[in-house]
């Protein structure tokens, strides 16, 4: 075996030394007039070639590219605009997006904004869309951005390949009336699964544990880089912004924050009325949580993901990984003031409808392990019909031992018994969660796991809302 074990025991905690993504952004001092935050921790943020203020209008081209993910070894990936991941793309709430396409890989491909709730016909669904052909097609995105809020784009054709070998971004929408923070930092937690025989990217559904609990990555990444990557820095007192995305390909993320205290502020669909305190996150794929952490003093402050992986004496234990770390010193500052404004209240909402969704597999003689809704797989005929406006409680059931982090596209959700909207749940193994779906927004909506091997092997399908 050469340098990867197959579990997550080799995890080198200092491996990203080498990495270069740079903190960036200048010195966010108290501005007079709102100015676009410089988000740290991508390597880069998509130019608006438009001088218009009220539209973002970019280039986004699919590519291959060569990647070193900071563990001193390149190998050919996708990127976007040459990167991985892909540039950030930014805007303010009610910005019209236009995004000139470029698909340069070998494979046809869409891209899809997820948790934008725009119209069907830009959300990249390869069930609307005709996909961008290889080699040099093109299509122009272009929508206008509802919310402010913290979201991704990735493909929705053979997603599971493509997002793992390295078409992925990050989407922020700001909204003026937000504080200001000391920075806002964007974090996109991922894994990858290097083949230890290659120290390549290794071979798609190859394996029966892929077909069964999804794609799950041998080295945990950070940004595009080995975790945790280089330091951060920032100094006592200072107040931050982070936006955390979980863009692994079925990984859920548990995570912890030490050296710093923190709250959730947003979820899927951003800002929460009540942002609440915890001590641990749990990101399922898809996901999104924004944070505001506060430096109190001096030291290391490390967001762990907790792992399984084997100690010394072989056993399969927890281990807490560091996967970004910032080291807070220097001169301390005064804490700024964070005054989040009030929310309107939520309109009252009454439920005009309840449906289910039951989530299993078989195995099929013929096809194999295919994942299923309802008892169907890869299903082409829209699941439910639902009317624009309607408010509808579905109750998610598992009927097997595997997680599905159910996402829906173009809509929001309440998650009964926790605070927030969502546009993606985790329904863990053998268990029903109750969502109220919100669903105003009308189109046609895939309605998927999230564990990209699963939505491969069936578990696909589709709303309407007319
Ligand atoms: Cu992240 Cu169907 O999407
Ligand atoms: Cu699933």
């Amino acid at each position: 075996m050469s340098r990867y074990a197959l579990l997550l025991s080799f995890l080198c905690l200092g491996c990203g030394e080498a990495a270069t993504t740079p903190d960036g952004g200048g010195d966010a001092a108290s501005e007079p007039a709102w100015s676009t935050p410089a988000l740290r921790g991508p390597e880069a943020a998509l130019e608006d070639e438009n001088p218009d203020p009220d539209v973002v209008e970019v280039h986004l081209r699919a590519e291959l590219i060569e990647v070193d993910l900071g563990d001193g070894t390149t190998r050919e990936m996708l990127g976007y605009n040459g990167l991985f991941p892909g540039p950030v793309l930014q805007a303010e709430v009610g910005d019209e997006v236009i995004v000139h396409f470029e698909n340069h890989t070998w494979d046809e491909t869409t891209v899809h904004w997820h948790g934008l709730r725009i119209s069907d016909q830009m959300d990249g669904s390869p069930r609307i869309q005709e996909p961008v052909a290889a080699d040099g097609g093109t299509f122009t995105y272009r929508f206008v951005v509802p919310e402010a809020g913290t979201f991704w784009y990735h493909p929705h054709v053979r997603t599971n390949e493509q997002l793992e070998m390295g078409l992925v971004g990050t989407l922020v929408v700001h909204d003026r009336q937000d504080p200001v923070f000391d920075a806002e930092r964007v974090i996109a937690l991922d894994d990858i699964l290097i083949d230890p025989s290659t120290d390549e990217i290794a071979p798609f559904l190859a394996f029966h544990p892929e077909l069964v609990h999804g794609r799950s990555g041998n080295v945990l990444l950070t940004n595009g880089r080995v975790s945790p990557g280089p330091d951060h820095e920032a100094r006592p007192g200072q107040v931050e912004r982070w936006r955390i995305v979980n863009t692994a390909n079925a990984r859920t993320m548990s995570l912890s924050l030490t050296g710093a205290s923190m709250r959730v502020v947003g979820t899927d669909a951003g800002r929460l009325a009540e942002p609440f305190e915890t001590t641990r996150l749990e990101l399922p794929v898809g996901q999104r949580y924004d944070l505001e952490v506060r430096y109190d003093g001096p030291g290391l402050v490390a967001l762990q993901s907790h792992v399984l992986g084997r100690d010394g004496a072989g056993d399969i234990v927890e281990m807490a990984v560091p996967v970004y770390v910032v080291d807070v010193g220097g001169d301390a500052v005064e804490p700024r003031e964070i005054v989040w404004p009030e929310l309107p209240a939520p309109e009252p909402r009454t439920i005009d409808r309840e449906v289910e969704m039951s989530f299993d597999a078989i195995d099929d003689p013929e096809l194999g392990i295919l994942w299923r809704i309802n008892g169907e797989a890869h299903r082409t005929e829209p699941l439910f019909t639902f009317g624009r406006g309607e408010t509808v409680r579905m109750t998610l059931r598992n009927l097997n031992g595997q997680e599905h982090p159910f996402h829906l596209h173009g809509q929001f959700f309440e998650v009964v018994g926790r605070p927030g909207l969502y546009d993606t749940v985790l329904v863990g193994g053998s268990a029903t969660v109750e969502i109220i779906a919100h669903l105003d927004n009308p189109g046609r909506w895939m309605a998927h796991c999230h564990i990209l091997e699963h939505a491969e092997l069936g578990m696909m399908s589709e709303i309407v809302v007319e």
